[in-house]
């Protein structure tokens, strides 16, 4: 089966050819520089960014793949959830392109999408069904932070979200108030090397609660004050550097205590996790020690499949067709 996909929920414009599990071509274009005067995304001009490169990138990975357009199957685009201007752009793409090919057309669920980005890997990337074991996954993102017990393929219950901002949010934010440029996330990362991570105590929000929520706009209202009444932690490069890897610590903390408890308390085998978070190295290092010593299997999406892209919305709608899914 030859699915094409396209991937328009926030402000990465992607597209991909998957085939048989085997991604062919995975396209993407990312919005950053555009949104980056800003200081976060403009709905609008995701839009219409998302209008201006589709085409050229549906294209590029039809030709990429090197398949011709009478051999694809299915059509999928990510249905939600997302920036409703945004989204509408892939899917009426995509479902004009099966109407008037008389193929099938499937919408995709974003964040279900991520639950199978950390199953793809290899050259080419292949999505390896095989090798899937039940686990909790933590989708880390700009807009979502979200825990799910994966049972088996295609059965997973939601155990915990963000009550407020996302992980990617709190980076983003507490960048911005420490003067690092957007998005903050890889800024933070890079000015937190080498800084002291125990030099400042932030809160860890929900840590000790027993349930699978998260909270990030305390930790980022906490920061806010601290720098509000230490303005001269800012002048100082290495202080900079240690509140940077303090708050880098206080939010990874969070995240993989709370989601190594979550796979221990349901029994199951692997951790996977994904989103543009789970680039940060200090989360992939301290869940992957954490994961070792509870005996649990990780599985982190690899970079280039963390953040936003089409491969994994391609992935999951040639797995739900084989299903005979709508
Ligand atoms: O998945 P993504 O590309 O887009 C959505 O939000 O859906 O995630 C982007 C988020 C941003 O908040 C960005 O700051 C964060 O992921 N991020 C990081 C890192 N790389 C990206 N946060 C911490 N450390 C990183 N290395
Ligand atoms: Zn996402």
């Amino acid at each position: 089966m030859t699915v094409l996909a396209f991937e328009t929920s926030c402000d990465e414009t992607g597209a991909a050819v998957v085939r048989d599990g085997v991604v062919l071509a995975n396209t993407i274009s990312s919005q950053i520089t555009l949104h980056a005067e800003y200081g976060g995304v403009v709905p609008e001009l995701a839009t219409r960014e998302h209008l201006r490169n589709l085409p050229s990138l549906a294209k590029a990975a039809i030709e990429t793949a090197r398949v011709e357009w009478d051999h694809v199957d299915l059509v999928a685009a990510t249905r939600g959830p997302g920036l409703p201007g945004a989204l509408l752009v892939g899917l009426k793409a995509a479902q004009g392109l099966a109407f008037s090919r008389n193929i099938a057309f499937i919408g995709i669920h974003h964040h279900e999408a991520h639950l199978y980005s950390p199953w793809i890997s290899g050259h080419p990337p292949r999505f390896d069904l095989a090798s899937f074991s039940p686990n909790v996954s933590l989708i880390v993102s700009g807009g979502h932070t979200l825990l799910v017990h994966v049972r088996a393929p295609l059965d997973h219950k939601v155990l915990g979200e963000t009550l407020d901002d996302a992980a990617g949010e709190c980076f983003d934010k507490t960048a911005r108030l420490v003067g690092l440029a957007y998005p903050g996330g890889p800024q933070l990362e890079r000015m937190a090397e080498g800084g002291n991570a125990r030099a400042f105590e932030f809160p860890r929000p929900l840590l000790d609660q027993a349930n699978d929520h998260f909270s990030f706009s305390g930790l980022k209202t906490s920061v806010r004050y601290f720098v509000r009444d230490h303005p001269e932690t800012l002048q100082n490069t290495k202080v900079r550097r240690d509140l940077c890897a303090s708050v880098q610590a206080a939010i990874v903390e969070v995240l993989v205590t709370k989601t190594v408890r979550a796979a221990v308390r349901v029994g199951a085998r692997a951790v996977t996790v994904s989103g543009g978070v789970a680039s940060n190295r200090t989360l992939r290092g301290e869940i992957e020690s954490a994961c070792g010593k509870a005996g649990i299997v990780l599985r982190v999406a690899v970079p280039a499949l963390c953040t936003d892209n089409a491969a994994m919305i391609g992935v999951l709608a040639e797995l739900k067709a084989r299903q005979g899914l709508p």
